[in-house]
């Protein structure tokens, strides 16, 4: 079963929730909600209000991606805010077995994010904690960036460890998908799928905003896998 999770990074903000509502009434599974905090990354978003005000909108699971360092602190204010996963960045906490367990204890589901260079080694004690992993196919930070072709070796690689541990664990890819490489990227074993530009890009001068046809071509673009 795959999973389309558009990040709202790439959205009109000025009327975001009618972009929220909008993008799930068209087909996609997931908001993908993308925090930057001008330290972790050369960039700066948005934060536990904003969850807290789109919460309301949709019963579509918020997979909050944190970019942020320290990131313990901030946890519970996205739980509270009504989040459904939290994924992090393990170099961007110091103890990330705690966070791990911090973010479960709040009631989220927990995710381990690694960058383009960040190695897999992460993963050998807690993957059995985990109930998603995400792989960078771009540097954190912006939207609209090019997929960094690597990730497919990793996403393997990671598909591997996941079906070996006989657990049921997301496999995300976050970064420069689009309908021209969605396939590719799925036979590489990712299940779930950030798009940004692809599809909030698609949309932008229709009016009102839909992504019924984006969302559409690259569900056909998942059958033929
Ligand atoms: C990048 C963010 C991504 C970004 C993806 O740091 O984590 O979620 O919005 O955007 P696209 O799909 O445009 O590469
Ligand atoms: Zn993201």
């Amino acid at each position: 079963m795959y999973r389309i999770a558009p990040s709202i990074l790439s959205a009109n903000f000025a009327r975001l929730g009618e972009e929220i509502t909008n993008v799930i009434d068209s087909g996609a599974d997931i908001i993908h909600f993308d925090v930057m905090d001008n330290h972790y990354v050369p960039n700066l978003t948005i934060g536990p209000l904003v969850c807290e005000a789109i919460r309301p909108l949709t019963d579509a699971m918020i997979d909050v991606h944190l970019m942020v360092e320290p990131v313990d602190r901030i946890v519970p204010d996205f739980a509270k805010a009504g989040a459904n996963i939290i994924s992090f960045h393990p170099e961007a906490s110091r103890h990330i077995d705690r966070t791990i367990g911090l973010i479960k204890d709040q009631g989220c589901l927990a995710g381990l994010v690694f960058n383009p260079a960040t190695p897999l080694h992460y993963l050998d004690h807690v993957l059995d904690k985990l109930d998603l992993i995400l792989i960078m196919s771009v540097n954190p930070g912006f939207g609209g960036q090019a997929f960094i072709p690597e990730a497919l070796n990793k996403l393997r690689a990671v598909r591997k460890r996941i079906d070996e541990s006989g657990r049921s664990i997301m496999l995300e890819i976050d970064g420069g998908v689009k309908v021209d490489n969605i396939a590719e990227i799925a036979r590489a074993g990712a299940d779930t799928f950030v798009a940004g530009s692809a599809i909030y890009g698609a949309g932008k001068d229709s009016d009102p905003h839909r992504y019924d046809t984006v969302v559409s071509a690259l569900r056909e673009e998942l059958s033929k896998v």
